[in-house]
């Protein structure tokens, strides 16, 4: 495998048409190697977060090439895209993107109905200092 786990090829991300089209990602190129630790620095608005929605497959580039691990994200059809989201990216939204109506406990363990082999939630809730 490529050293490369993420790379971006002149990305663009314009959201919207015409008059009102807003351009949040203008022609941006990175990549980043295998075990490297990286921090996307800038001023509120410079579009980070579309990077990153876009890295993760939660929205897709108007131009240019996302490769992660090898392979396009721009070639996986939705299913695909699915396990993608479930066993390669982990994300901690800005954000907190929880189910109100469940507890704790149940929004951690929702990871079992989409993963075979889920991390167990109480153990997983005991490491931050969440169990009680
Ligand atoms: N869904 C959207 N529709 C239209 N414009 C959007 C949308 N999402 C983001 N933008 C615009 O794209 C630009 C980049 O936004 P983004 O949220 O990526 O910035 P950011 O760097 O994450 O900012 P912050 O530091 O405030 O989180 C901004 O001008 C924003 O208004
Ligand atoms: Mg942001």
């Amino acid at each position: 495998m490529a050293k490369e786990a993420v790379i971006f090829k002149n990305v663009t991300k314009i959201f919207g048409s015409g008059e009102g089209s807003q351009k949040a990602v203008d022609n941006v190129s990175f990549s980043i190697n295998k075990g490297e630790f990286v921090v996307i620095l800038g001023q509120s608005g410079a579009g980070k977060s579309t990077v990153l929605n876009m890295l993760g497959g939660l929205d897709k580039q108007t131009e240019g090439e996302i490769i992660i691990n090898g392979e396009k994200l721009a070639d996986m059809n939705e299913t695909k895209l699915a396990t993608f989201r479930a066993k390669t990216i982990g994300f901690i939204f800005q954000f907190y993107n929880l189910l109100p109506s469940l507890t704790a406990y149940e929004n951690v363990a929702l990871t079992k109905d989409i993963l075979k082999n889920a991390l167990d939630p109480m153990e997983m809730l005991k490491r931050v200092g969440l169990e009680k």
